[in-house]
Order: C-alpha cells, then sequence, then structure tokens
C-alpha cells in the first residue's frame, strides 16, 4: 500500500487541464491502485490524479455505504449526459481540507470512460456517486468546488488555507 501525498489548495498544479491518459500502462495501473489506498486512508469519497500531482485524465471513487468496498477508477471520463434537475449537496475536498459548502449539480449523469482493462463504458450515476464523479472531472479540467462560490467566499476560504498550509510547514 503506497499512500500518496495529495496537494493541498492553492498550487498550481490543481489548476490545470489534464491530458488524456493514451496508454493504461503499469505506471497508470499503479497510479489508480495508490489513489485508491489515499482516497481511503483519508476516508475520502473520490480522488483525481492532479490532486497528487499527475496532470492526467485519471479519477478513482467510492462512494458505498460504509463497511462495502467497491471502488471505481474511470480513465478520460467525459459527461455525456446530465439531467435538468438538480441537488443541493455540501461538498468538501481532500485538497481543501475541514471546508464545507452546498453546492448545485445535475442530479444525476451519464459517463462514458475506459476502465482500468482498457473497456470503454458509459455509466449512470445518480445521488452521491453522480455528485462525486462531476466533482473529481472538474478537478481534471483545474475546477475546485470552491470556483462555484462567490468571489468574496472564494478568497475567505483562500486565505484560510494559505495560512493552514503554513502552520502545518511549522508543525
Ligand atoms: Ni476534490
Amino acid at each position: 500500500m503506497t499512500e500518496l501525498i495529495i496537494l493541498l489548495h492553492p498550487d498550481p498544479r490543481l489548476k490545470k487541464i489534464c491530458t488524456q491518459v493514451i496508454n493504461i500502462d503499469e505506471s497508470i495501473k499503479r497510479l489508480c491502485s495508490d489513489m485508491i489506498d489515499t482516497m481511503y486512508k483519508h476516508s475520502g469519497v473520490g480522488l483525481a490524479a492532479p490532486q497528487v500531482g499527475i496532470l492526467k485524465r485519471v479519477v478513482v471513487m467510492d462512494c458505498s455505504e460504509e463497511g462495502e468496498k467497491n471502488p471505481i477508477t474511470l480513465i478520460n471520463p467525459e459527461i455525456v449526459w446530465s439531467s435538468e434537475e438538480n441537488s443541493e449537496f455540501e461538498e468538501g475536498c481532500l485538497s481543501i481540507p475541514n471546508i464545507r459548502e452546498e453546492i448545485k449539480r445535475p442530479s444525476s449523469v451519464q459517463v462514458k470512460f475506459t476502465d482500468i482493462s482498457g473497456i470503454s463504458k458509459e455509466s449512470y450515476f445518480k445521488g452521491l456517486w453522480a455528485i462525486c464523479i462531476q466533482h473529481e472531472i472538474d478537478h481534471l479540467n483545474g475546477k475546485l468546488f470552491i470556483d462555484y462560490l462567490g468571489p468574496i467566499k472564494r478568497s475567505f476560504i483562500t486565505k484560510k488555507m494559505k495560512k493552514y498550509k503554513k502552520d502545518i510547514i511549522k508543525k
């Protein structure tokens, strides 16, 4: 089990558009398995590769009920349909610890992706899974959940995070 280091906001690597994965080679497979370990270690429900400093279109997630483990890996995920109906959910992010904010997003989505064995798939997500996959795909496009907030709230959170990062370096 390898735990990767999670980048904390603000970090320029969290603002970059990630590149498509062309070849699912050993290094990508290793990355996916390390990302799953890291996500569980931090009790997260999703993690995107840029959060561990790899600017590639790779996402892992597991929004199963507590006690169950059903991790999925999505390579080059793309939303092909989203519902008109929206839901509000209090989101958090491993790159922005201790902050939670209500964000409104489509309630369900259809996502095209490649799985870890290289097979093209399309899946329908609803509930927490739908929220999570939209949040993670945003990461691949350099977008954080706080970017949906107004500028005042967002800069307040960024200031708080800068202080948090300084404090953990001191420790
Ligand atoms: Ni996140």
